[in-house]
C-alpha cells in the first residue's frame, strides 16, 4: 500500500526514483510526490494521479539532485489530492515518505499545534514531519531525531526523512511496513519492494521490525529497537528484471493469466518424482509437527482467502481432520477457541497483508503447534515471522487482480495436503493419483488458455449487465467466489457467488431474464444436484451461462449457454475452471474500459488495515 523509493549518490538521482515509482505504481496510485535536495534546499513536486503525471512535470521542470525521496500514495487518511500527496515537509527542511497509518495523529497534531507547526493536509504522516523536526530540536543527529520520533508513534510505518541541514543522509524506520536498502557503488537507495530498485542494483538488505537505519553514499548503518547497531550483509537478488514487463501483453494481468502452465510447472519442480509428492523446504522439524497435527486453522484475506476455501474440502476429503478457514480481519479481533493440535497457516501474495500479519502475530500467542505460511514473496514479514513456510513460486505478479498467485497458491496447498497426510500415513494409491493431477495440470491449463477467443467473444454477454451470479457447489464454490471477486473487482460489475444449493433460500428471487447466472460445472459427484440448480434459474427465465465438461450433457437451449471445459481429474479441475473465470472478467473489464491492472480504489498489497 502506497510506494516509497529513495536514492543518494553522486548522479543525479531524480529519473531513478520516477522509475522507481512507476515499477512501485501497482501498491498505490492515486497521487505521487518527490522531494530533491539541490542547492541546500529541498524542492517538491507532487501530482493527482498517476506517477505518469509526475513524470510529465518534472519534465517539463527537471530537478536534478543527488539526494531525493519519492512516493506514490493510495489515500487513507485525507482524499487523494495534491495536498495530501507525499512527501511532506516541516518547515521547508525535513521532507518525509510514509507508508501505513498513524493511529494516534491526532492526538499528535494537537500536540504539535499547540507548539506552532502549520498543518497543510488532511494526512497522518503530515504529523510525523513535524514530529521528526520538532525532535531535532534535542536530537541534533537525524537518525537520533527519527528514533525518538518513532516511539512516540502508534500504527504501522515505513518511513523515509531527509534534512537540508544533514544531506548526506537519508533516515528510515520500519515498523509493520516493509522497506529494502539496495546498495550500488558509492550510493545507496531505499524502496518499499526491491522491485523499485532493479534498474540499479542486485544487492539488498531487508529492514527488521523497530529498526532505524542511516543510508548514506559511502554506506548504510542499523540500528535495532534498544538503539544497538545491527551487522546484516546484502544479498544478491534472483529476481527477474523483466518481471515489470508485459512484454507482448496489453496488460499485466493478461501476462500474469497466461504464465499460469509454466507457474504450475514451477510450483511443482522437483516435488515430483516417479509419482510421489515430496516437499522439502518448509523448514526443519515441519514433518515431525505434522505428525502430531490434528487440526488446521487457515486465515488469510481476499484471493487467498478463496484458495483457503478450496483447500478445506482437499483437507478434509482426503486428511479427514478439521479445517477451519477464516477471514484474517476477523480472525485478528475475535476471541478465538484453539483445537487441540492445530496448526495455523497464513496464506498470501504478498505476505505483508496487514490483517493477515497481525492474525499470525495473535496466534502466536494462543498454544497452536506451530505457524506455516505458504507465501509468494520470500522476502516477507510473514516468512520471517513463521516456523514454516511454502514458497508458492509464482514470480512477481503486478496486477492487482490476482491470478497467477491464486493458481499457484492452491497447487501449493495441494502439495502441503500431501505433505501433511504422508506424516500422519496417508496411502500410496492416494499420493499417487494427487501427483499425476497434478502433472497434468498444466496442460490442462494450456487448454482452457486456448479458448481465450471463445471466452472473448462471451464477455459482450456481460458488458452492459449490472450484476453476475456465479454458482458452484463443492470444491468449485470458492472458485465462483473468486470469479465473483475478479468481475467486481476489474469491470465494477456487482457480482456474488452462491453454493448452488443456497439458491433457493433467498437469492431466486433475484432472478429475471436480465440476471446472468454462471455457473461452474465439472463432472464430480455433484453435478447431478448442480444440474437441478441450473434447471431451478431457467424455470425462472435466468441467463444462464454454464462451463462444463462435455461429458456432463448439458443441452444447449433457450436461456442456456454452454461453455465447454476439459478437466480430467476433479481435484485439480478447481484451478483448471479458474482460468475462464479470469479470461472472463479480463474480457468484460476490456469492454467496459477500466483500468484493468490498477483498479479504482484498490492496491495490489494491503499493508494497512
Ligand atoms: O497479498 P495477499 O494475498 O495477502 O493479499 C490478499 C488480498 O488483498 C488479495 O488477494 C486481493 O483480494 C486481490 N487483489 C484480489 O484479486
Amino acid at each position: 500500500m502506497c510506494g516509497i523509493v529513495g536514492a543518494i549518490a553522486q548522479r543525479d538521482v531524480s529519473q531513478i526514483l520516477v522509475e522507481g515509482l512507476k515499477r512501485l505504481e501497482y501498491r498505490g496510485y492515486d497521487s505521487a510526490g518527490v522531494a530533491i535536495y539541490k542547492d541546500n534546499a529541498i524542492h517538491r513536486i507532487r501530482r493527482l494521479g498517476k506517477v505518469a503525471e509526475l513524470d510529465e512535470a518534472l519534465q517539463q521542470n527537471p530537478l536534478p539532485g543527488g539526494l531525493g525521496i519519492a512516493h506514490t500514495r493510495w489515500a487513507t487518511h485525507g482524499e487523494p489530492s495534491e495536498r495530501n500527496a507525499h512527501p511532506h515537509m516541516s518547515q521547508d527542511n525535513i521532507a518525509l515518505v510514509h507508508n501505513g497509518i498513524i493511529e494516534n495523529h491526532d492526538e499528535l497534531r494537537d500536540e504539535l499545534k499547540a507548539k506552532g507547526y502549520v498543518f497543510t493536509s488532511d494526512t497522518d504522516t503530515e504529523v510525523m514531519a513535524h514530529l521528526l523536526h520538532e525532535e531535532l530540536k534535542t536530537n541534533s543527529n537525524l537518525h537520533h531525531a527519527l528514533f525518538a520520533a518513532t516511539k512516540k508513534l502508534d500504527g504501522a510505518y515505513g518511513t523515509v526523512a531527509i534534512d537540508t541541514n544533514q544531506p548526506d543522509k537519508m533516515v528510515v524506520a520500519r515498523s509493520g511496513s516493509p522497506l529494502v536498502i539496495g546498495k550500488g557503488i558509492g550510493e545507496y537507495f531505499i524502496a518499499s519492494d526491491q522491485l523499485a530498485l532493479l534498474p540499479v542494483t542486485r544487492e539488498f538488505i531487508y529492514l527488521e521490525e523497530n529498526e532505524v537505519a542511516e543510508v548514506r553514499r559511502d554506506g548504510v548503518t542499523i540500528w535495532d529497537e534498544h538503539g544497538n547497531t545491527v551487522t546484516r550483509e546484502f544479498e544478491v537478488s534472483d529476481i527477474q528484471h523483466d518481471a515489470v514487463d508485459k512484454g507482448q501483453y496489453r496488460h499485466f494481468m493478461l501476462k500474469e493469466i497466461h504464465e499460469q502452465p509454466s507457474v504450475v510447472s514451477d510450483a511443482l519442480e522437483g516435488r515430483i518424482v516417479n509419482h510421489k509428492i515430496f516437499v522439502e523446504t518448509l523448514g526443519q522439524n515441519a514433518n515431525k509437527v505434522f505428525e502430531k497435527v490434528e487440526a488446521l486453522q487457515l486465515i488469510a484475506c481476499g484471493t487467498s482467502y478463496n484458495a483457503a476455501l478450496v483447500a478445506k474440502y482437499w483437507v478434509e476429503e482426503f486428511l479427514k481432520i478439521p479445517c477451519l478457514v477464516e477471514i484474517a480481519s476477523e480472525y485478528r479481533y475475535r476471541h478465538t477457541a484453539v483445537l487441540p493440535n492445530s496448526l495455523f497457516i497464513t496464506i498470501s501474495q504478498s505476505g505483508e497483508t496487514a490483517d493477515t500479519l497481525a492474525a499470525l502475530k495473535k496466534a502466536k500467542t494462543e498454544g497452536y503447534l506451530a505457524s506455516l505460511t505458504v507465501c509468494n514473496s520470500p522476502a516477507s514479514s510473514m516468512v520471517r515471522e513463521s516456523d514454516f513456510t511454502l514458497i508458492t513460486r509464482a514470480g512477481t505478479e503486478i496486477g492487482v487482480a490476482s491470478t497467477k498467485a491464486f493458481t499457484a497458491q492452491l497447487v501449493s496447498l495441494m502439495l502441503l495436503m500431501v505433505s501433511i497426510g504422508k506424516a500422519k500415513g496417508m496411502d500410496e494409491q492416494t499420493e499417487k493419483d494427487i501427483a499425476i493431477a497434478l502433472e497434468h495440470l498444466p496442460y490442462e491449463i494450456q487448454a482452457a488458455l486456448e479458448q481465450a477467443k471463445e471466452i472473448d467473444e462471451l464477455s459482450k454477454e456481460f458488458a452492459e449487465k449490472h450484476h453476475t451470479l456465479f454458482l458452484g457447489r463443492g470444491s468449485q464454490y470458492p472458485i465462483a467466489m473468486e470469479a465473483a471477486l475478479k468481475l467486481k473487482e476489474i469491470s465494477y460489475i456487482h457480482a456474488e457467488a452462491y453454493a448452488a444449493g443456497e439458491l433457493k433460500h433467498g437469492p431466486l428471487a433475484l432472478i429475471d431474464s436480465d440476471m446472468p447466472v454462471v455457473v461452474v460445472a465439472p463432472k464430480d459427484n455433484l453435478l447431478e444436484k448442480l444440474k437441478s440448480n441450473i434447471e431451478e434459474v431457467r424455470s425462472r427465465s435466468g441467463q444462464l451461462f454454464v462451463f462444463a465438461d462435455e461429458s456432463a450433457k448439458i443441452q444447449e437451449t433457450d436461456g442456456i449457454t454452454v461453455f465447454p471445459v476439459k478437466s480430467e481429474y476433479s481435484i485439480t479441475a478447481p484451478m483448471v475452471y479458474t482460468i475462464p473465470m479470469q479470461l472472463l472478467s479480463y474480457y468484460v473489464a476490456l469492454i467496459k474500459g477500466t483500468d484493468v491492472d490498477q483498479p479504482r480504489n484498490l492496491a495490489k498489497s494491503v499493508t494497512v488495515e
